[in-house]
Order: C-alpha cells, then structure tokens, then sequence
C-alpha cells in the first residue's frame, strides 16, 4: 500500500472520528442491539446480541440494603455470546453502560473459585458494583464459557472440564486462565466506542482469588489491555498452589491416622502466643512471620487440656501442624511449594487448611479438602473425576505435581517475572494479600513479586504488593475495601500520586477494631509505641 493511501485511511478515519458523536450519554432508544452491533473481529464469531434498557435497578442485597440507603440505576444491558470458531465454545460477555454521565473509565471484573466471571457472580461484587454505577463506569464481565454463577465458583464437579473421558476441554482452559478476559478488553472497549462514540480514556481490571490470577494473567499476557489491574489475594502460582491444601489430608490419610479439633486448636494457640508479640503488640496477630520459629514437631507426647480434659499432643497432629506451615515436599523432602502461616487456625472449625471432619457422635474424625483443590487434582492433573484422593501415595501426588506443573503452568500459571511490556505501556497494578490467607499461600504472592523485583529493582513504580497482617482470605481481619484498592490504583493511574502504604481496617486478632497503614512489600508493619488500633502507632520496617 503506498504512502498516499495510507494518508487517505488515516484522513478518513479522522474525518469518521470528528463526524462520530462524542457524548457521555446512551439514551434507552439507543439501547438496541442493531445500534450495538459490533464491526468483524478476527477469531471471533458473534452468535447473539442482546440489549436491553434496565430502569430503576439496584445492586444493594436486599438483605443488606438497610445499611445505606440504597441507589437505583439506568443502563443498558448489553449481552453477547460468542465463540472462538473452531472451538465449540460459547462465551457470554455481560456489559453495564450508564445511560447517563458516563464517566470515561471502563471496568472488568473477574471471576472466583471456578465461575471466570459472569452476570450473577458480580453481584457478589455488590459492595463494589454500586460505586462503580453511582460514579457511572462502564462495567464488564464474562463468563468464560460456562455458568457464570456463585454455584458455579463452589462447583466440585463442572461437567465443562472433560471433552471426553481423561481428555481436558484446553480452549476452555485457555478461556478461563486468559483469553475470554482478552476478549472482554477488546469487545468491552469496542461496545463502550459504538455507544459513546470515543474509547475509554482508562480501562481497568479488578479481580481477587481467582480474579488475582486473571489480573496477573492479563499483565503478563495482554499487558496493553488495561491501564490499571487490581488483583488481590492471588493465586499466582495456581498449578503448585492447590497442593498447599491437600498437605495435611495427604499426612493424615497416609498415615491412617487423625488429629483432633481440639489438638490443632490448641496448637494453634500456642503458635500464636510464641509468635504474636515479635512485631511488638499482642493483637492476636503474627506481622513478621518471618521471625517465627516455632516448631509444633517437639510437642508430641506432651501433656495439654482440652477443654478442662486433661491430653497429650498425638504424633500425627503436630505432623500435621508441621506440614501445613511447611508445605508440600517431595518423598525425599524437597521443597515443592509454600505452606500457610502460623496465625491461620489450622482446623477452625472446618475451614482451615488441616480441617477435619468429625462425627457428631464422637470417635475418629477424617480429613476434609478443599474444593478447588480437590476438583483440580482430580479433573486436570489426574484426568480422573472419581479419583480417591484418600488413596494417594506422597509419590503418586508428586507424579502429579511435577507432571501438572509441565503441562499447565504455561498457561494458567501467571508466574512470569517478566511485566517489562506492561510497565512500557505505563500500566499500574497492585496486589494485596492476607498474612492469614488460609486459602493461598501468601508466600505464592511475594515469591513472585521477589522475582519481579530481582529482574526489575524499580518495580515498586508500577506494580505494588501490600502484605496485610491479620487479613483472612474471606475478608475477616484488618483487610482493605475494594472501594479503597481502586480509589488507590486509579489515583495512580489518573494522577501519578500513589502512597507508600494503603489503608486497612477491621478487627484484630483479639476481636478490637483496628486501622493499619499496610506497608508496601518487602516491609513489613511493626508496633512502636501507641493505641495499636492506630495505624500512627506502627512504621514499616
Ligand atoms: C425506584 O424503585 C424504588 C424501590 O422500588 C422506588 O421507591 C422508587 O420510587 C423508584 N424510582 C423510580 C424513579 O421509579
Ligand atoms: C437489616 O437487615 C438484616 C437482615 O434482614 C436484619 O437482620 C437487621 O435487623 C436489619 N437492620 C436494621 C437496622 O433494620
Ligand atoms: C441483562 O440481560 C441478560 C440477557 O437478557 C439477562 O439475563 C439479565 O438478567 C439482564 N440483567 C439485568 C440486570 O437486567
Ligand atoms: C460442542 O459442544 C456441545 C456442548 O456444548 C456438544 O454437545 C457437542 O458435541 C460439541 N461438538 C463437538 C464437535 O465437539
Ligand atoms: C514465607 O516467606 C517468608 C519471607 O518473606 C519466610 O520468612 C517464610 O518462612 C515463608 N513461609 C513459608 C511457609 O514458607
Ligand atoms: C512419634 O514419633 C516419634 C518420632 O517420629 C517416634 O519415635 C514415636 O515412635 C512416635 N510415637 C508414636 C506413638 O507413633
Ligand atoms: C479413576 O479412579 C478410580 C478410583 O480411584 C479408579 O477406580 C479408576 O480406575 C480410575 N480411572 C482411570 C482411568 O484411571
Ligand atoms: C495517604 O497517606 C496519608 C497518611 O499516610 C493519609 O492521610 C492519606 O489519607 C492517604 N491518602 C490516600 C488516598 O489513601
């Protein structure tokens, strides 16, 4: 093509530009699916579109909505469904567009547990998405080909995964790990240009868990997609990750033998009082794990009360304790991945990471699992939906590490160091994770952002990780709000201005209300002197 007609493309485009509305506004007669119509896209097959003009909606819980008045929106509710030809999937992709005043910014929300996103599951999001329509962004999410529901995120056994028999639906892998959230920036800004006449001035991504993969993801594979990405509580990492949780049903079911809730609890304590006081403050909370030493292992065959029941530690529950702050090895003892930190109740009644499961009526209790690890060990690392994890040698779980970790790390693992093209096209992201985070290794988070700052020592100018001391992964503990986490990202983003610390609030260990500054890794909060629920009272050492 020679020069002159490049220069005719390009003067028509701008002349299509000038003569293109440019407004903030999308008037319900405009909500239509033929005004919406999206132009080809290569890879991309649109099977339906929908839109529908949405009055007087609300996000609030109604069972919830009595905390703040609640806010009703007009938008359009756009819906594709999609497929990547060749593929035989089919991807619905769910956009909010304020009718009006819309503000400029586009959003993506990602998923959790196993949904990728979707329409329902945002509305777990509802915290989030009613500030978000109240300052009129436009929002997206997709489901990424299969249900896009909270039953979806907990579902132990997703009929999607296999499409026959041992052999895993790859596309769908790839949709859930990165390209249906691709494929989300692309279409999303594409629908908010038809119906505004601009694209967004800046597009961002919040995801936590799951959605922590999906920003990290989205980083290191499409790093031009957003300018911002909030991924919180990731799980970086995620092939080794989901053998941190199996640790101590594996110790167990090895040894035909069970701990009991009243030992792990107790073991718990005692972690806690050996630990809690090296970052200067019993608050119920360890801040410098790494400063803890203690050693469950040497408690075995001592005396302790249970519940005014005088005991001994059994062997198996301070094995137990051990492994789970130890992490998976291999059979000689090599490290394989991290455990969880000495502050996570271990048993907590059936939540934590050494969960048991007990009979009502007394006697020995069993180990539980937890479902996505117990799904992803059984469908995509062993290719088998009725595998008995129970029988499981520590050989054969290490078969499967080694051999899941060679055939999906490259494409759900987020584990590349390199963000240099992101941080090129001066994107932002940050990242915050729960010291207590009984769910995913903390450890996953700063392993990673070690090795991004072993590459790059001046990452800290565009991507932050804030460790946050006393934060579970449900949300309990001193946690940041979603709200605050974006309101940090785009100050970065909009104006250059970010803190060296983001602000946390909730309760201690020890049930007081608290506010922390939380401090950007690798420093880490320590107690100085004060009402220790003051963030003033503590500075990053
Ligand atoms: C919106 O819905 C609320 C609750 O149903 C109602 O109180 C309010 O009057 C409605 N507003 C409009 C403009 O329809
Ligand atoms: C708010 O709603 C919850 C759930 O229905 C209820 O338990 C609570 O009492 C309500 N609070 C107020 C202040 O009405
Ligand atoms: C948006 O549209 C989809 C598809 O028609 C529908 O299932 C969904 O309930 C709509 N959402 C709202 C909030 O109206
Ligand atoms: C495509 O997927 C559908 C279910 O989503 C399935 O019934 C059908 O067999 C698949 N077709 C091929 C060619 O795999
Ligand atoms: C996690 O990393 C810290 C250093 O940041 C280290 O002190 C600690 O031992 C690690 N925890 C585990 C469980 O490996
Ligand atoms: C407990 O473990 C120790 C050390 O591994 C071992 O010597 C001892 O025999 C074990 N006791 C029981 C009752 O299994
Ligand atoms: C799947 O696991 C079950 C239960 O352990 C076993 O009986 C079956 O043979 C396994 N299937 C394959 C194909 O290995
Ligand atoms: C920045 O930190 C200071 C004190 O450390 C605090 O007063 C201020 O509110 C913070 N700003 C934001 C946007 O969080």
């Amino acid at each position: 093509m020679g020069l002159k007609s490049l220069l005719t493309l390009f003067a028509a485009g701008v002349v299509h530009c000038h003569t293109t509305e440019h407004t903030t506004s999308l008037p319900a007669s405009k909500c239509s699916p033929d005004v919406l119509a999206l132009p080809a896209i290569e890879g991309i097959q649109i099977l339906s579109a929908e839109a529908h003009s949405v009055k007087n909606y609300t996000f609030v819980d109604p069972l919830l909505a009595n905390a703040t008045a609640p806010d009703y929106f007009d938008f359009c509710n756009v819906t594709f469904i999609y497929a990547h030809p060749g593929w035989n999937d089919s991807v619905q992709l769910t956009t909010y567009l304020p009718e009006e005043g819309w503000n400029g910014r586009f959003l993506a929300l990602g998923g959790g547990g196993m949904a990728a996103g979707g329409e329902p599951l945002i509305h777990l999001y509802f915290t989030l998405v009613t500030p978000l329509m109240r300052q009129k962004f436009a929002i997206s999410t997709t489901d990424g080909g299969h249900p896009g529901s909270l039953e979806e995120a907990v579902n132990v056994d997703p009929d999607w995964v296999f499409t026959s028999p041992g052999n895993v639906d790859l596309p769908m892998l790839f949709n859930f790990a990165s390209l249906s959230l691709h494929d989300m920036a692309v279409l999303g800004k594409m629908l908010v240009e038809k119906a505004y006449g601009h694209m967004p001035e800046y597009s961002y991504f919040f995801g936590s868990s799951t959605g922590g993969m999906q920003g990290h993801s989205l980083a290191q594979r499409y790093p031009l997609d957003f300018n911002g990405i909030v991924a919180y509580k990731p799980v970086v990492n995620w092939v080794k990750s989901f053998f941190s949780n199996e640790v101590a049903k594996l110790t167990m079911d090895m040894a035909g033998k069970y701990a009991t809730p009243c030992e792990l609890n107790v073991l718990s304590a005692l972690a806690l009082a050996a630990c809690d006081e090296l970052d200067g403050v019993k608050d119920g909370i360890i801040s410098r794990p790494s400063l803890c030493t203690f050693d469950p292992r040497p408690l075995a065959g001592r005396a302790f009360d249970c519940n005014g029941v005088p005991s001994t530690f059994s062997n198996i529950s301070t094995q137990v304790a051990h492994a789970v702050y130890t992490g998976p090895t291999s059979p000689s003892g090599e490290f394989r991945w991290y455990g969880f930190n000495k502050d996570v109740p271990l048993h907590a009644e059936g939540t934590g990471p050494a969960a048991l499961i007990c009979p009502e009526t007394g006697g020995t209790c069993s180990a539980a699992s937890f479902h996505m690890s117990d799904l992803w060990l059984r469908y995509f690392y062993a290719k088998n939906a009725s595998l008995n994890l129970k029988d499981l040698t520590l050989e054969q779980s290490d078969d499967l590490f080694l051999a899941a970790v060679n055939e999906y790390e490259s494409i759900i693992g987020t584990a590349d160091p390199d963000l240099s093209r992101f941080r090129k096209a001066g994107g932002k992201m940050i990242n915050w994770h729960g010291l207590q985070d009984q769910l995913v290794p903390v450890n996953g988070s700063t392993d990673y952002y070690d090795k991004v700052l072993a590459k790059d020592p001046k990452a800290q100018d565009f991507y932050r990780l804030f460790l946050a001391p006393g934060a579970d992964h449900g949300g309990a503990g001193i946690a940041v709000s979603d709200e605050d986490s974006l309101n940090y990202l785009m100050n970065w983003v909009e104006n250059g201005a970010a803190n060296e610390t983001l602000q946390a609030a909730g309760k201690t260990g020890l049930g007081v209300p608290a506010k922390r500054n939380l401090c950007m890794y690798p420093r880490v909060q320590h107690y100085v002197t004060g009402d220790p629920s003051l963030p003033s009272s503590f500075i990053c050492v």
